[in-house]
């Protein structure tokens, strides 16, 4: 590769400007909020790079929130997609199916852990997430879920109780207090809750907090059904748990009875390093989510994978008219034969990340972390390592500075956790470039 990202204009620049102009008075506020993204884009030069409505170019750490994992324009699925859709057009595979909705059931089944047998087909996220809660509620008939603050499970109603990251802003200051769940603290070893100074902590507190407070002062254990966790927690800003962590909510789990639900829609496919981030401490989940890049940057696809025990007799109804229609099918079908160089190619640039961004933690006050797990990384701002006040202006400053080096990452400017995302197949070299402008702009906004 010979060229890299090129950024020539203010931005947003004069023309995406325009646009925005007209966005504003059209759509609603969350839709024309600019700050994060503050270009149009016009189309995208190749596989890893967006270009803006006014001629600049951006290495893309996007990958459309992961749901392209393979690049903006992966052939295979593309032709895949056209040739499903000449074959079968648009069918509501709920009720009338084809050969590749068979298929790709018995694929995702082969991929995942030894104990999962069954797939529930949804076509977001949001809606596998509130799938798995009814098929925990038959299985188990117990009413709650044991969930954990800071997580993201996606917008419905619902689910924007079990959606935490940030309540003024994700959950539109509408989070819903409905009945049913429970919560713990994320587990996380630099954040830990009731504690402070630099760390690291031990997060099995969590599990402590779980048996000691809340099943003996707010629940029942035989009410709680399932707990559901994200393994990595994406939104919240890439935090994992420890093994003792993992090896404490299993010892519980078995204690109780509760199902395990593992929200692996941002965390799975390869995003993490293995295929399923719960593969790096050996989970094996009741139902595992899978989501955004199960779709391989085709159309959207999402689904619930489940045990013979929770769905093979299961009269818990998850699909609708446009569930696993053929072409998406095809599309990510195609996508599995995909994973493996990609999920490898993610490793090394796992290694790059590693190499290049943690020597900020000791160079700077205010970078207080840095987490990275296959082609997923997070650079976590905070005012001074000792209180880790999070400092979301020195994180949406850094990206600002990004942006202009020509890196588009994952920001907003209530989040002090910056992330970049890219598509597992990036070009090492372009990611190693992406990483050592990252590390200029941190000096951009700190060293002046
Ligand atoms: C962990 C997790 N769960 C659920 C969702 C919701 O998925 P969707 O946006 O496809 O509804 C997301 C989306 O970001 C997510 O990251």
């Amino acid at each position: 590769m010979t060229s890299f990202p090129k950024v020539t204009t203010e931005l947003p620049g004069p023309r995406s400007r325009e646009i925005f102009e007209r966005q504003g008075r059209v759509f609603y506020r969350q839709m024309h909020l600019s700050e994060g993204s503050p270009f149009i884009l016009d189309g995208k030069t190749s596989e890893d790079f967006l270009r803006d409505v006014d001629g600049n170019t951006f290495a893309n750490h996007l990958s459309a929130w992961g749901a392209s994992p393979y690049g903006a324009f992966p052939k295979e699925v593309r032709e895949a997609t056209v040739e499903a859709w000449d074959r079968y057009g648009m069918e509501i595979s709920c009720f009338l199916q084809s050969p590749p909705v068979v298929e790709l059931a018995e694929r995702l089944i082969a991929l995942a852990p030894r104990n999962i047998t069954r797939v529930a087909p949804t076509v977001t996220g949001t809606e596998a997430v509130e799938g798995s809660i009814k098929f925990a509620r038959e299985r188990t008939g117990r009413p709650m879920v044991l969930a954990f603050l800071g997580q993201y499970h996606g917008e419905s109603t619902y689910l924007a109780a079990t959606t935490s990251t940030e309540l003024s802003s994700e959950s539109s200051g509408y989070a819903s207090y409905v009945p049913g769940l429970v919560f713990a603290p994320y587990p996380s070893r630099y954040r830990a809750p009731f504690t402070s100074g630099p760390g690291p902590h031990d997060d099995t507190v969590v599990i402590d907090y779980i048996e000691q407070w809340l099943l003996r002062h707010q629940v029942e254990p035989t009410q709680i059904g399932a707990v559901l966790i994200e393994p990595i927690a994406g939104e919240l800003g890439v935090y994992a748990p420890s093994q003792a962590f993992w090896d404490g909510l299993e010892r519980l789990r078995r204690q109780h009875g509760w199902l395990l639900i593992c929200d692996e829609i941002q965390s799975g496919m390869g995003r993490s390093g293995p295929v399923w981030a719960g593969d790096l401490w050996g989970l094996e989940p009741d139902m595992l989510l899978v989501g955004k890049g199960f779709s391989a940057g085709g159309q959207p696809m999402a689904a619930i994978l489940g045990t013979d025990e929770i769905m093979a007799d299961s009269h818990v109804y998850t699909t609708g008219t446009y569930v696993w229609e053929p072409a998406a099918v095809a599309g990510a079908l195609a996508g599995l034969d995909l994973l493996e160089p990609a999920r490898r190619n993610a490793l090394e640039l796992e290694r790059i990340g590693l190499d290049i961004l943690p020597p900020l933690i000791d160079q700077y006050k205010e970078v207080g972390d840095v987490r990275q797990y296959g082609a997923w990384a997070a650079i976590e701002f905070v005012t001074n390592k000792e209180t880790k006040q999070p400092n979301t202006a020195v994180q949406a400053a850094f990206h600002q500075a990004a942006l202009r080096r020509g890196v588009f990452g994952i920001s907003a400017p209530e989040k002090w956790v910056y992330r970049v995302q890219p598509a597992l197949t990036m070009a090492p070299e372009l990611f190693r470039w992406s990483c050592e402008q990252l590390v200029q702009a941190v000096g951009d906004v700190l060293d002046s």
